[in-house]
């Protein structure tokens, strides 16, 4: 199982899918509208091996998923929160990396990217910081990105008309 975290309107799952039968996907997204549309995508699609789930992905996680039970963790443009006491509310924690890799198979990663330079230097010194969990490995591409995308996301898309930089990296659970 895969799982990605604030899948937005679903554009990862419902291009990546489709080109990995053989791997189920979970989305987690919070917000209702965002949900219902991800979900009628899907459906329409007649997606059997994805589905997406309405909740908040830091409780579910905790609370609702057993240890070592997904291979890759997506985290796409997660909210920046760039204001210094929203900094709580980002997705990466030092708590919250701890249930990752509790979650995460052996060698299973996390992927991240953001367009957020800020947000970028928080993954690093989290990275570093939790450097006896994960190794820091390049980010791959999966291969449903389009040419010249990492990705391929609705706000990837977006923040390239923009022209803002993307950062991005794998965690991999040692
Ligand atoms: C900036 S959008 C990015 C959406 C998508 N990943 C993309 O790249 O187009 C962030 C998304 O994460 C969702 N989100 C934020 N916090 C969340 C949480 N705690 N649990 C689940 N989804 C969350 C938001 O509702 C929103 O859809």
């Amino acid at each position: 199982m895969e799982i990605e975290i604030g899948s937005g309107k679903g554009t990862f799952l419902v291009q990546q899918a489709p080109l990995r039968p053989q791997v189920n996907y979970l989305g987690i997204e919070r917000s209702l509208a965002y949900y219902r549309y991800a979900a009628n995508r899907m459906r329409r699609r007649r997606l059997s091996n994805v589905m997406i789930l309405r909740a908040d992905a830091a409780q579910f996680i905790r609370f609702w998923c057993a240890d070592d039970v997904a291979s890759v963790i997506h985290l796409y443009f997660s909210d920046p929160w760039p204001k210094k006491r929203h900094h709580k509310r980002r997705l990466i924690q030092d708590s919250s990396l701890r249930e990752l890799h509790r979650v995460l198979q052996s060698r299973g990663e996390l992927r991240l990217v953001t367009d957020h330079e800020e947000l970028w230097r928080w993954y690093e010194g989290h990275a570093q910081r939790h450097a006896q969990w994960f190794d820091r490995r390049p980010f791959e591409r999966p291969e449903s990105a389009g040419a010249g995308e990492i990705v391929g996301t609705n706000f990837e898309r977006k923040y390239r008309r923009e022209a803002r930089p993307f950062y991005a990296m794998t965690l991999q659970k040692k």
